[in-house]
């Protein structure tokens, strides 16, 4: 079952996904590593990233969506909630911590609609901010974020040591 004229159901992701959604976070850390060596994985990766994933399905202020069509999944968005300082007036504040889209399915709108799932439910929880980290180089990205109406708001410098 499909919805949004075919471009997938989007729901949470359970632990039968974790397959499925390891194969797509490495895909999308091939991706980062083709502009950057930073993101680069370690070898034979996969089981690490099933348990990372497994432990993110257990915590209750944490959540993972994907898009599926036709038993594929197409894309996943995972969100986190996270403790302010407790210096600072905010509380609580949400991080988008990883968003791929199968690159056969990109620009129809897959992406927002995942995001949006994403934030809706951040906003079920009370959480009134989102942050997310988008490298410099990753233009498709910071295009993206921007046109969701997310904007500046810190730059994270680094320096080889
Ligand atoms: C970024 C990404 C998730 C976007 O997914 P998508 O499904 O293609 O995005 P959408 O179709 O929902 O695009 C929504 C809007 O974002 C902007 N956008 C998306 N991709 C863009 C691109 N390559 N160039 C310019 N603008 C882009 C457009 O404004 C687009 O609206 P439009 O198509 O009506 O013009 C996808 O390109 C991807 O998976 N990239 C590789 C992984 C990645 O960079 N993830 C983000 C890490 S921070």
């Amino acid at each position: 079952m499909a919805t949004e004229t075919d471009g997938g159901q989007i729901r949470r992701a359970d632990s039968r996904d974790l397959d499925r959604v390891a194969a797509l976070w490495i895909a999308l850390s091939e991706h980062h590593a083709s502009s950057d060596p930073l993101f680069r994985l370690r070898s034979d990766p996969d089981a690490e990233i099933q348990c990372l994933l497994a432990a993110t399905l257990r915590d209750p202020e944490a959540a993972i969506f994907v898009c599926e069509r036709d038993g594929a999944l197409l894309g996943f968005c995972s969100v986190r909630i996270d403790r302010a300082p407790p210096i600072q007036l905010e509380v609580r504040r949400a991080e988008i911590t990883d968003l791929m889209v199968d690159a056969t399915e990109r620009r129809r709108g897959l992406g927002r609609r995942l995001v949006e799932r994403a934030l809706a439910w951040v906003v079920e929880r009370g959480v009134e901010r989102c942050e997310v980290r988008v490298a410099s180089l990753n233009h498709e990205g910071q295009h993206f974020w921007r046109s969701l109406g997310f904007g500046d708001l810190m730059d994270v410098l680094q320096r080889r040591l």
